[in-house]
């Protein structure tokens, strides 16, 4: 018997005017897609913005449902906006913000484990890491270079 240690690696900024001119962009665009969200039921508004290798970005925020796991996460509403529209191109990057309307969200907000495991179909359906940034509505905004530092051991086709 051994144990194993597993690395994972996360940048952080300090606030959005750290992170590059075309990044502080795509936030700017998962911020304003995030208050487009239909969330009635959780007033907790999720944003997620795109970067495909063509320049075109696919923006998705969650949308929310009387029955509750109806409901769909932003990262899911974007990444499958870009897989269904887009099924050719390379996403290069994505940025994740939230905003809370019962309390600021000062602290970065990771996206879900559902999420993280949809994300990671396409990375490696497209053989090439996807950058993700992810933030509340204020402060720190925590960088992953591939989905494999947010989610070891990853469930995939090769385990099929
Ligand atoms: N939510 C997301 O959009 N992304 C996540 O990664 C976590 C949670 C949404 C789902 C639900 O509409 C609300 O946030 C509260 O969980």
């Amino acid at each position: 018997m051994k144990k194993i240690k597993i690395y994972s690696e996360i940048t952080v900024y300090n606030d959005v005017t750290e992170l590059p001119e075309n990044i502080q962009k795509l936030m700017a665009q998962a911020v304003a897609i995030r208050e487009m969200a239909y969330a009635p039921y959780s007033h907790f508004r999720v944003g997620a913005a795109l970067m495909l290798e063509n320049g075109i970005v696919v923006t998705g925020n969650n949308q929310e449902n009387a029955a509750y796991p109806s409901g769909m996460c932003a990262e899911r509403v974007a990444i499958w906006a870009a897989g269904s529209q887009y099924p050719d191109q390379k996403i290069l990057q994505m940025a994740i913000t939230a905003r809370s309307e019962n309390h600021k969200l000062d602290q970065p907000i990771p996206p879900c484990g559902a999420c993280r495991q949809a994300i990671a179909e396409y990375e490696i359906k497209q053989d090439q890491n996807i950058e993700i940034y992810f933030m509340g509505e204020i402060g720190k905004v925590y960088k992953s270079d591939s989905l494999n530092d947010l989610l070891p051991l990853i469930f995939d086709s090769s385990n099929l």
